[in-house]
């Protein structure tokens, strides 16, 4: 298995940490002073640099990683992060816009020049563009930090977070294609309408359920879970909303009423959860071919997810439950 940057480092530290510990052990023994500190910071300087030279770290990426969720998130973790970038920072690279017109709703391609930095972000490209060279450029965004999930656009054929896309990583012959989320309405340029993504999301009922009337208002109580019953419904909690599974999933495409992946990945979410009182009523709703068997488990929504949701199992999770009800009907 290849250690990532983020193994590597960790690694180092376990190793540099001890290593320090007994350099300054050395040091005290032999009599502490002044001398000997500059001695130990001089070899803790080293030790890293060697360390450095020997990984091939150049510059370390902060990394999150969510528990339950199988990606590792961060700027400059994108998939194209393990390559190296096809040019050097300061070069001149093509940002090839396709902006969808509202006026003639039409798609025009325009291609601006950009000198690419080492962490300059799709989206960082695409304000800068804004700023200093054509300020009709619309794109939708709000965190930029992989947060707020606004900035679904399509990167080399991808849906990706701008903000969370490496410009120089994604460059490819010189140049990044940036296109608009076609799973969605058009509004203009890269940004979407997304009232029926809400829609579909609000339809489901996104929210846990009492029984106990008083309780939808006010908790009586705390709602005790294990790490057990979290584990459950964690990974699909973590969903930001930002599109990218329905602009990747081929039945969305094809048939516009398809609950679609996210919506039905947050059915499974408040299912699965211990605290919901609505059992198997959540997913009886969805047992219809426009909901759970509509899916083809193409598992391009899994894929697109930059948050590790997994749509895709949470739906064959839900049509597991949903054949059992034939089997108890019996
Ligand atoms: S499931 Fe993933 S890709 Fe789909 S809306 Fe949620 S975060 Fe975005
Ligand atoms: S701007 Fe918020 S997710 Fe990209």
């Amino acid at each position: 298995m290849k250690a990532s940057r983020y193994d590597i480092f960790m690694y180092g530290s376990i190793i540099g940490v001890p290593v320090l510990l007994i350099l300054i052990t050395i040091g005290l023994y032999l009599g502490g002073g002044y001398a000997y500190t500059v001695t130990v910071l001089a070899a803790l300087l080293v030790l890293t640099l060697v360390v450095f030279a020997a990984t091939g770290i150049k510059e370390i990426y902060i990394h999150r990683t969510y528990p339950g969720s199988r990606k590792v998130f961060g700027r400059g973790t994108d998939e194209h992060a393990s390559t190296k970038p096809k040019v050097r920072k300061g070069e001149e690279v093509d940002i090839v816009l396709d902006r969808f017109n509202n006026e003639t709703s039409k798609m025009d391609t325009k291609t601006y020049k950009f000198y690419a930095d080492r962490l300059t972000t799709v989206l960082g490209a695409i304000l800068d563009i804004k700023a200093y060279q054509d300020n009709t450029v619309s794109i939708r965004c709000n965190c930029r930090m992989g947060i707020c999930g606004s900035c679904g656009v399509v990167v080399n054929g991808k849906p990706r977070l701008a903000c969370e896309t490496n410009l120089l990583n994604a460059v490819e012959n010189r140049r990044v294609r940036v296109s608009p989320m076609l799973g969605h309405p058009l509004l203009k340029d890269m940004a979407n309408n997304f009232e029926d993504f809400f829609e579909k999301h609000r339809s489901v009922e996104p929210f846990l359920y009492r029984e106990d009337e008083r309780e939808r208002e006010s908790a009586r109580h705390e709602y005790g879970q294990g790490s057990e019953d979290l584990s459950r419904f964690l990974p699909y909690s973590y969903c930001i909303m930002c599109g990218l599974c329905l602009d990747a999933c081929p039945v969305v495409n094809s048939n516009p009423n398809f609950a679609g992946p996210q919506a039905l990945s947050q059915v499974w979410r408040y299912y699965a959860d211990s605290r919901d009182q609505k059992g198997k009523k959540r997913l009886f709703d969805v047992d219809t071919e426009e909901g759970a068997w509509g899916c083809e488990f193409s598992g391009s929504c899994s894929k697109a997810c930059p948050k590790g949701v997994g749509p895709a199992s949470a739906i064959q999770m839900m049509k597991g439950e949903l054949m059992k009800r034939i089997f108890e009907d019996k």
